[in-house]
């Protein structure tokens, strides 16, 4: 398959998964354009991917809310022939506190996104939704066919509706749309000088960690330790943010060169299919970085799911993609990026 040369637009390639996937698509031979308001991520992430990439793509600082911005992108590239769209808000609890603020920006620039490509016939996307549409899954594993929960939160809500949204416009027009469904994405990138970056107190169990391990929060509280589990603390579906990355090259390929068989909307699975405990993931870490780590049980975390975790199946046999790496590497490449951000600060 010889897809070099094609030029993607990333929405959000600045951020976390965004920027991982900018690397490995620069990789496989893409023109990268990305579109970024740096409403949660920093200018100079640009830098640093072009030092692993080897060369810097095509950036707009333009917010996809304003969709005569989005269509200058457009007008000016040319021919963008896919969308990768991470663009979007994700804290929840924020989405609880400011709903309206969460519909409206991951709505509209959908929408914005979707009017836009379909002027340009740029006719491919790739969207990131997420694990959340599965609520508190019934059955374990959770597949695609597990049923859709109504959302807990406005950000879940804007993922279940972004999914619908671009189904419904896959029977109506010409475009063509894999939803990928990740679980929890955590890790860096090995070079360490990309990673995530949560802007003040982090709300993911990694980024607390490994800010409890530097010294920039006193301890970790692990969330409860009463659920039915072996250990009794919530499991996850831990997933190294380049196994990430590489499902969305696997979407795209599958995009861009259609089997006879594919739909015109499709939703994968992205996760490992492992289950791991919140000490399970505390352990992993002290192994990783060889210290111990502070944390002591508090109350249960109010809208936390028990355990979710992901049957791959149909990501591994369709996109041809599995995750590859283990919760170790996960926790040391955390730590490493943590560790290297001290030293050599972004901002
Ligand atoms: P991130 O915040 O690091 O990246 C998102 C990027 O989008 C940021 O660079 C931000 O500046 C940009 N952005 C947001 N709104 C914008 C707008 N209106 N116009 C232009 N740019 C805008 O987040 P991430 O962790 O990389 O997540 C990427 C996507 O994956 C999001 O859609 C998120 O909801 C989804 N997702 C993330 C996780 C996770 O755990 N990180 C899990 C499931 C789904
Ligand atoms: C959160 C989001 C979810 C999103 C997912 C991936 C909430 C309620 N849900 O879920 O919508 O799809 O991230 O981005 O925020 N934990 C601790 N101590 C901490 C932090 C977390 O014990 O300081 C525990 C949690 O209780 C949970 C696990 O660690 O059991 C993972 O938490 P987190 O990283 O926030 O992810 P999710 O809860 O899966």
């Amino acid at each position: 398959m010889n897809n070099s040369g094609i030029k993607i637009l990333v929405t959000g390639g600045m951020g976390y998964i965004g920027s991982h996937t900018v690397v490995q698509l620069i990789a496989r031979g893409y023109r990268v354009v990305i579109a970024d308001n740096l409403c949660n991520s920093n200018r100079n992430i640009l830098s640093r991917i072009a030092q692993i990439a080897g060369q810097e793509p095509q950036f707009y600082e333009i917010d996809l809310c304003d969709k005569q911005a989005l269509n200058d992108v457009f007008k000016k590239e040319e021919d963008i022939k896919a969308v990768v769209h991470f663009a979007a808000l994700k804290a929840v609890g924020e989405s609880v506190q400011h709903p309206l603020k969460y519909y409206r920006n991951n709505l509209i620039s959908l929408l914005n996104l979707l009017e836009v490509q379909e002027l340009f016939d740029a006719n491919n996307l790739v969207f990131s939704s997420s694990c959340t549409v599965y609520g508190e899954p019934d059955a374990l594993p959770v597949t695609e066919k597990s049923p859709v929960k109504p959302a807990t939160s406005p950000y879940g809500n804007t993922k279940q509706v972004g999914e619908e949204i671009i189904k419904e416009q896959c029977t109506a027009s010409n475009l063509r749309s894999i939803a990928l469904r990740y679980f929890n994405p955590v890790g860096a990138h090995e070079s360490a000088l990309i990673g995530e970056l949560p802007i003040g107190t982090p709300n993911n169990l990694v980024p607390y960690i490994t800010q409890t391990a530097i010294g920039k929060q006193p301890f970790l509280r692990v969330f409860g330790n009463d659920y039915p589990t072996p250990d009794g603390t919530c499991i996850r579906d831990y997933i190294h943010v380049d196994d990430v990355a590489a499902a969305h090259i696997a979407a795209l390929e599958r995009l861009l060169n259609p089997p006879s068989e594919s739909e015109g909307f499709e939703v994968f699975n992205i996760g490992t299919g492992r289950g791991n405990t919140v000490l399970e993931a505390i352990r992993a870490f002290e192994e990783a970085s060889n210290q111990k780590l502070p944390y002591h049980v508090a109350p249960r975390r109010v809208g936390d799911i028990e355990k979710v975790f992901a049957d791959t199946s149909l990501s591994n046999s369709v996109l041809h993609w599995k995750a590859e790496k283990d919760l170790h590497t996960m926790m040391a490449s955390a730590w490493e990026w943590e560790k290297k951000l001290k030293i050599n600060p972004l901002v």
